[in-house]
């Protein structure tokens, strides 16, 4: 499945969104593709779409984000043809206490893939980080609008790194990031990729909905080596250290702190 190039003519190496439609083995993710040379930000249109009601599981792909956004209102560096900028727009009618999860779930599938795709081994780093080799490798922005208490829909965007070397990253970056290319030494046919990821997260998201929650967080939590070790928070600038003891039903991580009480961490998107 991964297509080793002998060279790196990335301008040859166009996402095609023809060939990712015959590539697809999904019933509803990604049957809508709108893909983009160029975007601000691929979650900036998604949510634009998804207030007009666009098909459950469109997908809004760039080849480069302008205004690429991260958590914690980060930017998100996404150069041309070297990796993959997208966002799926979905309408879970879970309760929505339980969203948290779909971010779990969608870096459980970028790591799945991953491993199916390369000889790598990628961990998860809690909420939604992928890494190789302690590095990040991806991450998820998860985006939700609510109206009268009831969720009008959710984006899912995601970023991977593909075939950047690490002087293609910017020099602040390149202690923290990396990319498959640089893990495996291959180039990545993003294509494929891309198809398996979405292969994947419609099984993932279709546990999600039918209520499948344990098995999201049980996925999660076995790829994930800071489970039952030390972690660090900030808090008010003091670092304060607890173990990491679990993931509670709808994706917190439960931290055990020195004086014994454990306290549930949510995330803030
Ligand atoms: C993170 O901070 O780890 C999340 C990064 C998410 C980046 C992706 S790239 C596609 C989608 N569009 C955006 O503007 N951000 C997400």
């Amino acid at each position: 499945m991964v297509h080793i190039k002998k060279n790196r003519f990335v301008d040859t190496n166009l996402l095609d969104p023809s060939l990712l439609k015959r590539s697809l083995q999904t019933r509803f993710i990604g049957k809508n593709i709108l893909a983009f040379n160029k975007l601000a930000s691929t979650n900036k249109l998604a949510k634009r779409l998804a207030k007009k009601g666009t098909a459950e599981g469109s997908l809004v792909i760039a080849e480069q984000q302008t205004r690429g956004k991260g958590r914690l209102s980060r930017q998100w560096y996404s150069p041309p043809k070297l990796g993959l900028w997208f966002s799926i727009v979905l309408y879970p009618k879970n309760n929505y206490e339980y969203l948290g999860l779909t971010s779990l779930l969608a870096s459980v599938s970028v790591a799945e893939a991953v491993e199916e795709l390369t000889a790598l081994k990628p961990t998860l780093k809690w909420p939604n980080d992928v890494l190789v080799n302690g590095k990040k490798l991806a991450g998820i922005l998860l985006e939700t609008e609510f109206s009268h208490n009831e969720l009008t829909f959710l984006i899912l965007g995601v970023g991977i790194n593909v075939n950047q070397t690490i002087t293609d990253f910017p020099i602040q970056l390149r202690s923290q990031a990396t990319s498959l290319h640089i893990e495996s030494g291959i180039l990545i046919e993003r294509t494929a990729l891309l198809a398996q990821i979405l292969k994947n997260l419609e099984e993932n998201y279709t546990h999600f909905v039918t209520g499948g929650f344990n098995r999201i967080t049980e996925k999660w939590k076995m790829r994930c080596p800071l489970l039952k070790n030390k972690v660090s928070f900030q808090q008010n600038e003091q670092n304060i250290d607890g173990i990491f003891e679990d993931l509670n039903s709808q994706g917190s991580m439960l931290v055990r702190f020195p004086s014994g009480e454990i306290k549930c961490i949510h995330t803030s998107e």
